[in-house]
Formats: structure tokens, sequence, C-alpha cells
């Protein structure tokens, strides 16, 4: 185990073979050595900054039917909401008095916002906030709907791939296209985005071989961040009685993208987080070395509900910004509210 792991530290790269040897073998005493050579990989690219970026969740209507989503078309559970331009750029500016630098657009696929609209939004923010980087995390779109964002100022893209198993991406996204999400990706890098991807953890029915495709892939598209996070069931999805996913596996993945992709900007993420009270930390000491406080206003939080459980939506979240500069400090981290720009991205 050691030689492999210090061949992926050395070589930022084990083949499918090598990976699936490690992921199949990993004991508790290897697993502490990976970990502690994924941190000094992040040490030595962004030292023990970690970067915050500020989340809002400004639509949970959504037209796809990902069985495991809490936020899914089909759930007529699910209480929706949109925030109107005024609220958006209102959360914009809490934001910014707080200090953060990058403002994270995230929702579900709602035709409400159309193209023009998004590209107002994004314009709108960007004219109140030039220093600011804008993320939008809003699904499949065109390549031409891509570019009039990237035009209008948006900076970064989040789309995770899921699952780079083309048979559970079937299974788990009714009447979607895997070649479509892939290819949005290439699409989102060529256009000169930092591009987001990422993978879900421990879905029913996914195994190590899955895995080293995600880790394969990932490394294949060499995305700029990397989200990835346990499943968690939701109650009013199909997929309400299958397991959660668990800290330990999703710490050893981390470790392994980090050592993959050195200069990966990589979230401890709320789903992390909310499968065991120190996952973030956890995480953060696996490699990880973005954190994402949710800035969106507290009335809608419990709303955008993607899995059960979720922190952050109840009444300490007015807190959430106090909280996590604490908690990361106490991990032996420094909070930095830079933009926090890849190291290899420039704006084209
Ligand atoms: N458990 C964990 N993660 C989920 N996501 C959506 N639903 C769940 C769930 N039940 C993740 C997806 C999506 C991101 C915004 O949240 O990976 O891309
Ligand atoms: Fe949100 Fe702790 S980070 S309450």
């Amino acid at each position: 185990m050691k030689k492999l792991i210090d061949k992926l530290f050395k070589e930022n790269y084990l083949n499918g073979q090598e990976l699936l040897e490690l992921l199949n073998n990993i004991t508790e005493e290897s697993k502490e050595y990976l970990m502690q050579k994924a941190h000094e990989t992040s040490i030595n690219t962004y030292s023990n900054k970690v970067f915050m970026r500020g989340l809002i969740e400004f639509t949970n209507y959504c037209k796809r039917n990902c069985v495991y989503c809490g936020i899914r078309a089909s759930n007529k559970n699910a209480d929706r909401y949109r925030l109107s331009l005024e609220e958006i750029l209102y959360v914009c500016d809490m934001g910014d008095r707080l200090g953060y630098k990058t403002f994270v657009l995230q929702g579900g696929e709602d035709d409400y916002y159309t193209d023009d609209k998004i590209v107002e939004i994004v314009s709108a923010i960007k004219e109140k906030h030039p220093n600011s980087a804008v993320t939008l995390s809003i699904g499949e779109k065109s390549y031409e709907a891509y570019k009039k964002y990237y035009d209008a100022g948006a900076d970064r893209y989040l789309l995770r791939h899921e699952t780079a198993s083309r048979e559970l991406y079937k299974k788990l996204h009714p009447n979607a296209s895997f070649e479509n999400r892939i290819q949005c990706l290439w699409n989102l890098k060529d256009i000169g985005y930092q591009v987001g991807s990422g993978f879900m953890v421990q879905l029913p029915g996914q195994t190590n071989e899955d895995y080293v495709k995600d880790l394969l892939f990932l490394k294949k598209l060499s995305p700029h961040m990397v989200g990835i996070g346990p499943f968690i069931s939701h109650k009013d999805t199909p997929l309400r009685k299958e397991k959660n996913g668990t800290v330990e596996v999703t710490t050893t993945l981390l470790s392994i993208i980090r050592l993959l992709l050195p200069d990966v900007l990589l979230p401890a993420t709320t789903a992390l987080g909310t499968i065991d009270p120190l996952g973030r930390e956890k995480g953060l000491k696996a490699g990880a070395n973005v954190v994402m406080p949710n800035l969106s206003p507290i009335s809608v939080r419990k709303k955008y509900s993607l899995y059960d459980g979720k922190i952050c939506t109840g009444d300490e979240a007015a807190e959430c910004r106090k909280c996590i500069e604490g908690r990361i400090n106490k991990a032996g981290f420094t909070v930095d509210l830079s933009r926090g720009d890849n190291i290899n991205w420039r704006r084209k």
C-alpha cells in the first residue's frame, strides 16, 4: 500500500488497476499515511488556507427527477421558492459585508430563470461587486447559454458528473443523457470557466470499480474544483430507505483526489458535515481546502432540502460564518477570504 501511495504522491497518477488495488485493500494504517500525504500536498500548493465561498440557493424548482434528490420535480412535498434579483443582490451585499469574495449561485434546473435572466443576475452582481467571483451551479445548458453567462462575467461553474458509471448514471437519472452531462463539462472548460465536477459517494449499488471510473474521469477532465460528498437519503425520494454514505469512504476518496489533482480546489462539503458533526474538519485534514457556508435567507434554507438532516438550516445558521471560522482554526487551518482562484486559471 505504502508503495502505491508514494507513487501517487510523486507522480499524481495511478492507473485503473492500481487505484482499484488501493481502494480494495486500504487499511487503517495505510489510510493514515494516505491522508498525511494528501495533507502535505495541499500544504505545498495552497499552504494551510481554507477558501470560503458564500452559497446562495436561489431556487428549489427543478424540472429533473434525479432519484436521490429531495428537490426532484415529482416531489410534491417540496415547498418551492424562488429568489428575486433584488433578494439575490441583498444576500450578496450581506455576504460582501461578511467578507466573502465568491458568490455561488446554485439552484435546480428552473426554466423560470431564462438565459436573459441569468445574464441579468450575473451582470448585476458583477457591477456591484467587481472584485468578487461569481460561480454558477444551475445544471445542463447549451454551449451558447454557458457562453452568454461567461461573457456576462460568470467566472466559475459547478456541474458534478454525479457518477462516471454510465449504468449507475442511467438508473439514477431518468430520461437524462450521461453523454450530454460529460459534454457540458468539456464545453464549460472550452469556454474558459474554472470548472468544478465531482460525484456522490456510496450511492446504492456503487462499487470501488465505479470510483475508479470517477477518479480516472476527473484526472482526464482535470477540473479546477472537485466536489464530492456522501449520498444521504431523503424521505420523499425513491431512495428513502437506502443507507447513507460514511465519512471514512468519503475522506479516502478526498485524499486520493488531492493526490491525483494537487492544485484542485476541494470543498469539505455540507453533506460531509451532515453525516458527522466533525465531517468537514475531517475532510480538511484529508486534503480538502474549501468550505462553502450558506448565505441563503434563513427563511428558505430548510426548503433547499436535497437530503435529510442538512446542517446550517436552523437558528444556529445566523452565526455560520463565525461558527465555521472557529472550526477551521481549531482544526489547524487559516480562513482565507480572497477570491481563491485556482492557481492555474486566467480569464480568457
Ligand atoms: N445526498 C447527497 N448529495 C446529494 N446531492 C443531491 N442530492 C443528494 C443526496 N440525496 C448533491 C448532488 C448535486 C449537489 C448539488 O448535491 O451531487 O450535484
Ligand atoms: Fe453553519 Fe456552523 S457552519 S452553523
